[in-house]
């Protein structure tokens, strides 16, 4: 985050128009991960975590801070954690605004990036929010009604999702979960990631 902006210096003209550029939206955004998103995932204990350091840049997408290692439970079900940026421009203070939300499964008790499942939470059909159903102990897109496996494979051979999924490369720095958020191309067979 740009803590360098001063935000209360007055302007003589209007500022300009936010751009784009991805370098400049990570100087200016703060990304944060909040779990617990309780109606999606009714089973899984509501939590919610503001961490810091927040983010670093990484090739494709944001390093985020998810959680404590501790805090997911081994076989537990997946938890919904959102990706939040915080923003800060001349005209506004501090704004949150979600980018996109990542499911976690903690499949063993090891601390390495193999004891983890972590999926981009959006739907590789149409771009829909997938949710996890506790009873059915899979995924599924309320849209078109692709399901997925905890695995992340689709299950129906009647999904109209062209691929499972979207995995997400998860690192383990001390007690730590950090993920690599990256967004993929929709409704295409391969996993091209969204620069
Ligand atoms: S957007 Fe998920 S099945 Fe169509």
């Amino acid at each position: 985050m740009d803590t360098s902006e001063n935000v209360d210096e007055p302007h003589s003209k209007p500022p300009e128009e936010p751009k784009d550029d991805r370098r400049e939206f990570l100087q200016k955004a703060a990304c944060v991960a909040i779990g617990g998103a309780a109606t999606l995932v009714p089973a899984a204990s509501a939590i919610t975590v503001l961490v810091s350091p927040l983010f670093q840049e990484s090739v494709g997408g944001l390093t985020v801070r998810l959680t404590s290692i501790d805090s997911m439970k081994v076989g537990g079900p997946p938890q919904l954690f959102k990706v939040v940026t915080e923003r800060k421009d001349a005209w506004t203070k501090h704004t949150l605004s979600e980018v996109g939300s990542v499911f976690v499964q903690r499949t063993g008790p090891g601390k390495t990036p193999e004891n983890f499942l972590v999926f981009n939470s959006t739907c590789p059909h149409l771009g829909c929010a997938v949710e996890f159903l506790d009873g059915a102990g899979s995924y599924s897109c309320p849209c078109h009604d692709s399901t997925f496996a905890t695995t992340g494979e689709v299950l129906n051979q009647a999904s109209p999702s062209p691929r499972g999924l979207d995995s997400l490369e998860v690192d383990i720095r001390g007690d730590e979960l950090w993920v690599s958020y990256v967004n993929f191309k929709a409704n295409v067979v391969e996993k091209l990631p969204i620069v």
